[in-house]
């Protein structure tokens, strides 16, 4: 491992803006909103934020205490931790997992960059949710344009990985995501105040639980994971550049919260909107890049707000992105010796060809299925849905009965020097109520 090529976080602050910036991104405010439109509304809420609790808050902690521990990538981390043992495998599933995530996230985020552009040049104006779908189907199934916005897209963000992740991390962590916050919560008051918004108040707060069946549990389960960054050595990552006096606790708190903050929020600003202009909340990932032109062509100053609004996304998207570029690069780096310039040129590369087999899944190739999902599907649903939870419950696995609980009390307590008031409570989820939770979701009871 060498040590200069490390990246370190210099503050408290910082470890929480790079780690909110990784939690904060499309899947809160594109996938969230979907995925609850899609699996019931306020039901699928009521399920998200108990696996957020019961298992994301245990095992954020746990990957953080062992890349702390560890001081390594998400492979090597589980290496120095237990030698012997086989686990440091869970790092390669994450690894793998990065990809795929890339593959379909960084279409997604390029799709934002077209929406500031499209917000610019002010063709939202006038347009009603009919035409917005529409403009969004020609634009998603175009061959090539999509595709130019995610290599652009890919390509400033391996070059702010190269330039400095501290710097380009902790800065537009912390001076743009309060942005964004404020923003969310104006087009919320705009959506909820429209007529007929009350309606979607209702279908995200008002629980019809017998909407509730194995795959709304899925899908809950594994939008924690994704929401979280959680179940593929993310966290481990950043856990490893974390300072020994950071408190642990703390940050999985802040993260965890302002996470699940800005998914409701979103879905504030999503659901009244789509309720009152007619939009099908079952619609799918248009919804957003449906629903929220609809809601700025009525505030004043409505293309300032969109443009505002689409740069931010495509911000918050970039600093998911970079988390995920950060395991691939670590890992490759650090096990293999190797300089991070000419890893991350690869890595970008490579991770390019699941972008284009995404991006395609919109248009040309919208018929070639695996397992009847075409691949941006496939990308999605293998990793939110398999790889993730798996690593989830291998963590949990690894964290409370492979190493020692004495390590990870002193991870976790900075060496005694504080109080853990609730270490029973965490050993107890992370033992016994994650692993068995995560498998019988799994395995659909
Ligand atoms: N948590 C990110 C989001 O909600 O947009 C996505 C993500 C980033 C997942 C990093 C996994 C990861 F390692």
């Amino acid at each position: 491992m060498s040590k200069e090529n490390r990246i370190n976080f210099s503050s408290k602050m910082a470890v929480v803006a790079a780690a909110a910036g990784s939690a904060v991104g499309l899947g809160n405010i594109w996938r969230f909103p979907y995925e609850l439109g899609q699996y019931g509304g306020a039901a699928f809420l009521v399920l998200y934020i108990l696996f957020v609790i019961l298992l994301g808050i245990p095992i954020m902690l746990s990957e953080f205490a062992i890349g702390r521990s560890g001081q390594s990538d998400a492979v090597g981390s589980f290496r120095k931790i237990d030698p012997r043992g086989k686990w440091w495998l869970i790092g390669v599933m994450g690894v793998i997992s990065a990809f795929l995530i890339m593959g379909f996230y960084s279409v997604v985020s390029g799709w934002t960059f077209e929406y500031i552009y499209q917000a610019l040049t002010n063709q939202f104006a006038g347009k009603d949710s009919a035409s917005l779908a529409a403009g969004f189907t020609e634009f998603s199934s175009h061959p090539y344009r999509p595709l130019l916005w995610a290599v652009l897209f890919m390509a400033i963000s391996a070059g702010i990985v190269l330039l400095g992740v501290k710097e380009g991390i902790e800065k537009s962590t912390k001076f743009l995501m309060p942005l964004l916050f404020i923003i969310i919560i104006a087009l919320g008051i705009r959506s909820v105040t429209l007529p007929g918004g009350i309606e979607g108040l209702t279908f995200l707060f008002h629980p019809d639980f017998s909407k509730i069946n194995s795959s709304v549990i899925l899908s809950a389960m594994g939008q924690a994971f994704f929401s979280l960054s959680l179940g593929m050595g993310c966290m481990i990552t950043y856990g490893s550049y974390v300072n020994k006096k950071n408190k642990l606790t703390h940050t999985v708190a802040e993260v965890t919260v302002l996470d699940t903050l800005v998914a409701v929020l979103a879905a504030v600003a999503i659901f009244p909107a789509a309720f009152s202009l007619g939009v099908n909340p079952g619609q799918g990932p248009e919804l957003v890049f449906i629903t929220l032109p609809s809601v700025f062509a009525q505030l004043p100053g409505g293309q300032f707000w969109a443009v505002l609004f689409f740069i931010l996304l495509s911000v918050a998207a970039m600093t998911s992105i970079i988390s995920l570029l950060e395991v691939v690069v670590a890992y490759v780096t650090e096990e293999f010796k190797l300089k991070r310039e000419p890893v991350t040129v690869a890595v970008t590369l490579a991770v390019l060809v699941f972008s284009v087999m995404s991006s395609l899944s919109f248009g040309v190739w919208k018929d070639v299925t695996i397992f009847g999902l075409t691949f941006f599907d496939l990308f999605d649903n293998a990793t939110s849905k398999v790889l993730m939870p798996l690593g989830g419950l291998l963590i949990s696995l690894f964290a409370g009965w492979v190493m020692p609980v004495e390590t990870l009390r002193r991870e976790i307590s900075n060496a005694g020097e504080l109080k853990l008031k609730l270490f029973n409570v965490y050993l107890f989820l992370i033992r016994y109520i994650a692993p068995l939770g995560i498998l019988l979701v799994m395995l659909n009871f």
